[in-house]
């Protein structure tokens, strides 16, 4: 490592030893490193997520699921439903086929970043912060926040993505063989709590000595490449309640939101365009929009009321759920937002 380099990943690490941020999946800065199960369910859970928001689910799964070995044995449903709410299903369905391949090794999570990376749900990203945080190897750990710092450092101006090689490659001159994990978890602390994306806090920071953008108006950093809109796909759900039960289905394993549990609804998932046919006749009334944010498109779901009519048996793939146990259902976000929108 150059002097430079060293002087800068020096710096971090002491601002760290006295910012650190306290995570409940964290050893304080230059302490023994967590149980390697800790680490991997968190990164699994920080992927596209706030740490705000994982919090509580980290503590309910180590709560119900305090081993690897104890998550392996788990019912998908129960999984799948524990998960209610985090967003991007595919990752609880990975998880608990990562837990099971790694009970079928022996329960130890392989310690290389490239190891990592073949059990399911570790991308690169991931498989190096758990190389580096739980087993101390020298991995380079580069998450959104993480980008930023180093564009900034040192003005990095091409535009995202074709910036992430060399971005990868300046985050990787600066990762030092001792403390990788510490070293990996103040880049990201430092991203997330002084180098902002807006309004960055340059006066606090311990690298603003060493900072080229500093001085080039910070907040253009990472420069990135004109977005396409987010498209927007329009469908309708549908809330058939009777004698306090409400319909519920489970959606199909694959696809979006696969294996969860749902308000039946038109396929919107396939472009619906909203003239889908209810699962019954009888009659039905509008109760509302329910707008939601996926990552690759905007939803908006017309919620249809069943209001009588028609005797009809409940759909095949459906069951009838009690209203007041609804909080248990494990429903993702849209289809709660949709039943609170039915109840209100
Ligand atoms: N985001 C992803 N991994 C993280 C970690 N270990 N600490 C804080 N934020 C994170």
């Amino acid at each position: 490592m150059d002097a430079s380099a060293a002087t800068i990943s020096q710096a971090l690490l002491d601002w760290y030893d006295r910012c650190a941020r306290v995570l409940p999946w964290r050893s304080p800065p230059g302490s023994p490193p967590p149980d390697p199960y800790r680490v991997w369910l968190s990164e699994v859970m920080l992927q596209q997520t706030t740490t705000a928001a994982v919090a509580p689910y980290f503590a309910r799964f180590l709560d119900r699921w305090p081993t690897v070995e104890a998550l392996a044995a788990a019912d998908d449903a129960d999984v799948m439903a524990a998960w209610a709410g985090l967003g991007y299903y595919a990752r609880a369905r990975n998880l608990l086929a990562c837990a099971r391949a790694v009970v079928a090794r022996g329960g130890e999570f392989p310690q290389t970043q490239a190891e990592l990376g073949e059990l399911p749900g570790l991308g690169a990203y991931t498989a190096a912060a758990i190389a580096a945080i739980a087993f101390g190897q020298r991995a380079v750990v580069v998450d959104a926040n993480v980008e930023r710092v180093v564009a900034r450092l040192f003005a990095i101006s091409d535009p995202l993505p074709a910036a992430r090689k060399a971005i990868h490659a300046r985050a990787g001159a600066l990762t030092p063989a001792v403390r990788p994990g510490d070293f990996a978890q103040a880049m990201m602390d430092l991203g997330a709590t002084i180098c902002i994306p807006r309004a960055p806090r340059c006066s606090l920071c311990p690298l603003a000595d060493s900072c080229a953008g500093r001085g080039a108006e910070p907040e253009r950093f990472p420069v990135k490449a004109a977005r396409k809109p987010r498209p927007t796909r329009t469908g309708r759900a549908f809330w058939i309640a009777l004698d306090g039960a409400v319909v519920l289905v489970k959606r199909p394993a694959k696809g979006m939101l696969g294996g969860m549990r749902a308000l039946p609804d038109d396929g919107w998932t396939a472009r619906g365009d909203g003239q889908g046919t209810p699962p019954l006749g009888g009659s039905w009334r509008s109760g509302g929009v329910v707008r939601h944010t996926f990552s690759h498109f905007d939803l908006e779901l017309q919620l249809m009321l069943y209001s009588g009519g028609d005797c009809f048996t409940v759909p095949t793939d459906g069951e009838w759920w009690p209203i007041d146990r609804l909080d248990d259902a494990g429903l993702p976000s849209v289809f709660a937002k949709a039943a609170r929108l039915a109840l209100a």
